[in-house]
């Protein structure tokens, strides 16, 4: 689509020297900030040791059954989640995929973030037939947020209790086919040029997650649908990443793009590659920054937000990508949902996942 890799990574360069970044993602924009309200980030507490030192009184277990990839067990089931899990009576045990799921067990919840349409059948199936069970979350409702465009559908008609900020979502529209005769779809629908690409399906490869600039009409033609092509929203270069685990909220700061000048949107033209921002992006927590760009969003808001999100969603586990738009008072845009995210990046995250489970034991406990 881009021709040779030599040109390819030609436009990886013009593009990280465009949006002043390396091509490697951010770290090297050597900004350093302190935050008042800041969260601590990770490295906190990181490889610090968590001993047995009460004596274990745990009369009753709560099991969670997990069917995670190799990867993600890695960084989320780590020694200090399942050490201090214990303590409340909480354990973990691997789904064997090599067996029926109802002949395994009993669990009291099942956690799980694996593809495929034959998982979805198994959970749903299991679902039905175990109701005494939490899965979380509904397979039907994670499916939803890996479409980028039924993602983000409704956002933008939540009716928040809390007004010291409002939520948009960037204007955008689908591609299915056909890019080049998509720009006077583009254009009709006022799309305002420089467009973010992006795959329509995550599908969890590192090609769901390759994004474009596309800054003039004809530089459509290159893209590959289907995607979704999203107006960029100059943002001053911070994102903020909102974790959610059921009721508990943690907001941390990730560097992001740069804002693109009127100057500029009026100079460039063609299609350029991201950076792989997501995964690469860099703590915004010590970076010198403008206290109005890195503030955090006022909290009532959040909670508003997160509130109206959980229920529009159906999903407990998940985070957003949320960025402000430069120079407004709090007026903010997602670009991003996922389900059960990077958690080892939120603070304190295994406090918080322990407390999860503790509270819902407990709400078994008290049902029964
Ligand atoms: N509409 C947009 N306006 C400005 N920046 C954006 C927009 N969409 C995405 N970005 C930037 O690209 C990054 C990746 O986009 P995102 O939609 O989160 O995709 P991914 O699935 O790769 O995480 C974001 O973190 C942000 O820095
Ligand atoms: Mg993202």
């Amino acid at each position: 689509m881009f021709g040779t890799l030599a040109s390819r990574e030609l436009e990886t360069a013009r593009l990280s020297r465009d949006l002043g970044l390396s091509c490697g993602g951010f770290e090297d924009l050597g900004m350093r900030m302190e935050g008042e309200n800041m969260v601590p980030h990770r490295g906190e507490g990181e490889g610090e040791q968590v001993t047995e030192t009460e004596p274990f009184q745990q009369t009753q277990r709560f099991v969670v059954g997990y069917a995670l990839t190799s990867k993600k067990k890695k960084s989320f089931l780590q020694p200090k989640l399942e050490t201090l899990a214990r303590r409340k009576g909480i354990y973990f045990v691997a789904i064997d995929l090599n067996r029926p799921l109802s002949e395994q067990g009993p669990f009291d919840v099942v956690l799980h973030k694996l593809l495929g349409k034959e998982w979805q059948d198994i959970i749903e199936d299991y679902q039905q037939n175990h109701p005494e069970v939490t899965v979380l979350d509904p397979p039907g409702e994670i499916q939803r947020i890996h479409n980028r465009q039924s993602m983000l559908q409704g956002l933008a008609d939540l009716n928040l209790s809390d007004c010291s900020g409002s939520i948009f979502v960037p204007k955008q529209m689908v591609v299915l086919k056909d890019s080049a005769s998509s720009a006077d779809k583009v254009v009709e629908a006022g799309l305002k040029f420089p467009l973010v690409a992006k795959p329509l399906w995550i599908d969890g490869t590192a090609k769901s997650h390759q994004l474009f600039l596309a800054y003039d009409r004809f530089s459509l033609a290159e893209l590959d649908p289907p995607i979704v092509l999203q107006e960029f929203v100059n943002h001053g270069g911070v994102l903020f990443k909102v974790f959610v685990v059921g009721d508990t909220i943690k907001v941390v700061r990730r560097l992001s793009l740069p804002n693109i000048s009127n100057c500029e949107k009026g100079k460039v033209d063609g299609v350029f590659k991201f950076p792989r921002v997501s995964s690469a992006a860099a703590s915004a927590d010590n970076a010198e920054l403008d206290p109005s760009v890195a503030e955090l969003p006022p909290k009532p808001f959040l909670e508003a937000l997160v509130k109206e999100l959980r229920s529009l969603l159906g999903l407990r586990l998940f985070n957003i990508d949320m960025i402000r738009e430069h120079g407004s008072n709090n007026v903010f845009y997602v670009i991003d949902i996922n389900y059960f995210p990077g958690y080892a990046k939120m603070p304190d995250y295994e406090q918080v996942f322990v407390d999860f489970f503790h509270n819902m034991a407990q709400d078994k406990r008290r049902c029964k």
